[in-house]
């Protein structure tokens, strides 16, 4: 196939460029660097240097012929969707929405969209989630994320584009990005490479459901070749808690340094599980990486980054 990964010099969208190349497909990765890496996109892939807001990108269109669109480009930060939800909504939804029209332009068969399981559902009446959870965010993030969704149904009813959600719970793996306020396995894993103390929010018994990156890609390498269309949660189902992924990564550094707690962050979800049966069910994906496995590859890995 001939396919588009937006924001595919990211953290995620990386390794599902290299999924992809590995299964032979032709890849052309659009990202405007604003916290991807260029050298995080295999040679084997185009790379073209570009914002999904540009209208330029429609060359692309029309010369490439897509066959689908992987669309993982955004703008990922709870806070600065906060601070700044117009920016927020111009990257998340209009963004998408550009692709989309694009995508019915020039006849994609089919557009993945990596959407969000813990910022969608908000504070969880039910634990792990699964899809009919009530979704109701508590952030301008998660209501652009909410928004494109809405959308895909639309598309695909109307113009016959298959559509897909992977709504996410928090990935963590190499190459996630340490210096942003997201991935708090990426920062503890530096912290405690700098010789500091990980820095929790709060008392720590705050619950997150910890999916690995390599996990995240065979979900997405597993839907590509199916046809199912809808949402489908990425995680696994396993609460752990601040305090307890701050224990593992201590182990690991084997440095016996205590937290430091801060005070809590304003409106932080208290617990967060998704459940992953839905696409366990429809194409026999599982989480398969033990948290303490993935988290010691994640740890090696920043470990030769400093
Ligand atoms: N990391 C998680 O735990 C998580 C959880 C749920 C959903 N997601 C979603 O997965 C996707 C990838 O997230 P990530 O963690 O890999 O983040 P990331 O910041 O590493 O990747 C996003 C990529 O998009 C690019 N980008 C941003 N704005 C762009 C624009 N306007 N035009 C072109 N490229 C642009 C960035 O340069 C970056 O390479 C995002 O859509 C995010 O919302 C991530």
């Amino acid at each position: 196939m001939n396919i588009l990964i937006t924001g595919g010099a990211g953290f995620i969208g990386s390794h599902i460029v290299d999924a992809y190349i590995r299964q032979g497909h032709r890849v052309v990765v659009l990202d405007n660097l604003s916290s991807g890496k260029r050298k995080q996109v295999p040679e084997q892939a185009v790379f073209i240097h570009g914002d999904i807001l540009d209208g330029k990108i429609e060359e692309i269109f029309e010369r490439e012929k897509f066959n689908a669109i992987n669309h993982h480009a955004a703008q990922i930060s709870v806070t600065h969707s906060v601070d700044n939800p117009v920016h927020d909504a111009e990257v998340n939804i209009l963004g998408s929405l550009k692709l989309l029209q694009l995508a019915v332009k020039y006849r994609v068969k089919r557009f993945m969209f990596a959407s969000t399981g813990g910022a969608l559902y908000g504070d969880q009446e039910t634990f792990p989630a699964t899809e009919d959870h009530p979704r109701q965010p508590t952030s301008p993030y998660g209501l652009s994320k909410l928004a494109v969704e809405n959308y895909l149904p639309y598309y695909q009813k109307t113009f016959g584009l298959a559509t897909v959600a992977l709504r996410y719970s928090n990935v963590y793996g190499p190459r996630q990005d340490p210096h942003g306020e997201a991935g708090v396995v990426a920062i503890f894993c530096k912290q405690l490479q700098r010789g500091e103390r990980p820095r929790i929010f709060g008392d720590g018994e705050q619950t997150r459901d910890f999916v690995s990156v390599t996990d995240v890609v065979q979900a997405n390498t597993a839907l590509l070749s199916s046809d199912l269309s809808g949402a489908f949660n990425v995680g696994t189902g396993r609460e752990t808690s601040v305090n307890d992924l701050a224990r593992v990564l201590i182990g690991l550094a084997g440095t016996g340094v205590r937290p430091e707690h801060l005070s809590s962050r304003l409106g932080e979800q208290r617990r967060s599980a998704i459940d992953g049966g839905k696409l366990a069910g429809a194409l026999g994906w599982r989480p398969r990486m033990p948290l303490e496995q993935g988290l010691l590859e994640t740890y090696d890995f920043f470990r030769y980054q400093l």
